[in-house]
């Protein structure tokens, strides 16, 4: 099955699942290789950032495979973190599109909202990025890290809403993000994960993990095929119209990441164990998240 897209605010459709050139490739040289095998297996969404200092890499990734995947077919993510307090979202992001190799991005965040708290503040920053999406730069725009009360301060006056905001979303925190989310929902911002899989990988042992494999045997059994723990995980997010950013530096795990698409559904029963699971246990892996999910 291809890669399911959900509807932007501003028309565009996004693909559902993304390959991230952070975390485990963050500032490395060499993850073109793996772009490469991710782009060939069936991923078409990257999510890439200045701040993983790796764009050159992606954009050698999209060039080498532009004779099989034309650019046109991929989604292409960056974030904005500013390197110098003069460096703003549009020159930051001239410099991103000639790391890249691009003409346009498909999605540019403002990737926390904690490097914009002096100066114009997040509204400032939020001109600039419209300016952005205005001078076709990029074709959408949206925020990352951002909490309740940054969503409505850029709501509030913005010409063009936010139309992504991505976050840690697993289910160690899933009861601080549901008010999020229905803020997203009030403006029709689609909701965007990372970190999805560290509550097995991270911290394994927990609440959880009894829940997630006894959803494992049952789903593998049902299919007839091997299921795994991380399927469910991002499957669980993808049933909540969630777009899930992942990543792996191993070509077979990035099969079985494209493969989740294909897993059977969970039961609304089986989606209130893990959130269950996960009620029991609040914990965060990356530090923005205390930024945006008050009390974690
Ligand atoms: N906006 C932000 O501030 C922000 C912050 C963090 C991340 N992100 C984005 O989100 C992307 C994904 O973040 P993430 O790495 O936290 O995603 P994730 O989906 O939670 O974790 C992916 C990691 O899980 C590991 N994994 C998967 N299955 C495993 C298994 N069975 N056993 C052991 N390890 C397993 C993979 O390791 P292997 O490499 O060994 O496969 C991989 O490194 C990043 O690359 C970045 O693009 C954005």
């Amino acid at each position: 099955m291809p890669i399911p897209t959900l509807s932007l605010n501003d028309g565009s459709q996004i693909p559902s699942l993304a390959f991230g050139t952070g975390t485990a490739f963050s500032r490395h040289q060499d993850a073109q290789t793996t772009l490469e095998s991710a782009i060939n297996i069936g991923f078409t969404h990257f999510d890439g950032a200045q701040r993983y200092k790796n764009e050159a890499t992606l954009g050698a990734a999209i060039k080498a495979s532009e004779s099989s995947v034309p650019r046109s077919e991929l989604f292409i993510t960056t974030k904005y973190a500013p390197l110098t307090p003069e460096e703003t979202a549009k020159t930051a992001l001239c410099k991103s599109l000639e790391k890249l190799g691009l003409e346009y991005v498909d999605l540019y965040l403002v990737h926390a909202p904690k490097d914009h708290m002096d100066g114009g503040g997040l509204k400032g920053v939020w001109k600039v990025m419209e300016e952005c999406k205005r001078e076709g730069l990029t074709r959408s725009i949206g925020v990352s890290n951002f909490g309740v009360e940054h969503i409505l301060e850029i709501v509030e006056g913005a010409q063009i809403l936010p139309a992504v905001n991505q976050l840690e979303i697993q289910p160690y925190v899933w009861d601080f993000v549901k008010p999020l989310i229905a803020v997203h929902k009030e403006h029709g911002i689609v909701t965007s994960s990372y970190g999805g899989l560290s509550a097995l990988f991270h911290a394994p042992g927990g609440p959880l993990d009894p829940v997630v494999e006894k959803i494992r045997a049952r789903l593998e059994d049902t299919r007839g095929k091997p299921v795994t723990s991380g399927q469910v995980l991002n499957k669980w997010l993808l049933q909540h119209d969630i777009l899930v950013v992942t990543t792996s530096t191993k070509v077979e795990r990035i099969g079985e990441y494209v493969d989740t698409c294909d897993i059977p559904e969970l039961t609304a029963e089986e989606m209130g164990l893990i959130e269950g699971a996960g009620a029991e246990r609040h914990q965060s892996f990356f530090k923005n998240t205390k930024y945006c999910l008050k009390g974690i």
